[in-house]
């Protein structure tokens, strides 16, 4: 009986490689699903970069210290930047707390760490567009507020799941 369930977390602990706790409706995943957001015109929209990502994620399959490696951990930045620019751009959130979330990076930073490999908090960072110029017409305050409310938007999803998964 114990040795059965020994070896099943054995098996698990090899199947997995990096666990990330993203929480929310996603829980804990491995690096392979990271980047695998339910909105899926978000991947269409960031081909490029996410693309590149999971081509680096393939590559390393279960090595972590190779999915913790600075070039990597930059090329899955670059897809959630990506997909973070696309929420504001288009005005809108995702349900999945994976997409464009500084708080599923920092889920990832954690797991490098758990995984013995530390991720500089400031290659897990994103940044607001640096395209971004406000409606036009519209006063900086009021731009201001509206990249306010959409990056509290956007984050928020990803820290009020793991909220309410506590
Ligand atoms: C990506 O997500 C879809 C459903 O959301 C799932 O069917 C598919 O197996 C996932 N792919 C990977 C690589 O986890
Ligand atoms: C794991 O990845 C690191 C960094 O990319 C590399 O130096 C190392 O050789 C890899 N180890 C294996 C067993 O592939």
């Amino acid at each position: 009986m114990h040795f059965a369930f020994i070896s099943f977390l054995l098996l698990a602990g090899q199947a997995l490689s990096l666990s990330i706790d993203v929480g929310g409706s996603v829980g804990t995943i491995d690096a392979t699903q990271f980047l695998n957001v339910s909105d899926t015109y978000l991947l269409t929209d960031c081909q490029t970069q996410c693309s590149n990502a999971n081509a680096q994620i393939s590559t390393c399959t279960t090595n972590d210290s190779c999915l913790c490696a600075s070039n990597t951990v930059t090329a899955i930045t670059s897809c959630e930047q990506c997909m973070f620019d696309d929420l504001i751009a288009k005005f809108t959130t995702s349900a999945d707390p994976r997409a464009g979330s500084t708080a599923a990076l920092t889920a990832y930073a954690t797991a490098c760490s758990s995984a013995g490999f530390t991720v500089p908090s400031s290659l897990v960072t994103l940044s607001i567009p640096s395209n971004w110029d406000g409606p036009l017409g519209v006063s900086l305050s009021t731009a201001s507020t509206v990249v306010i409310v959409a990056i509290t938007a956007a984050l928020g999803t990803g820290s009020l799941l793991l909220l309410s998964n506590l």
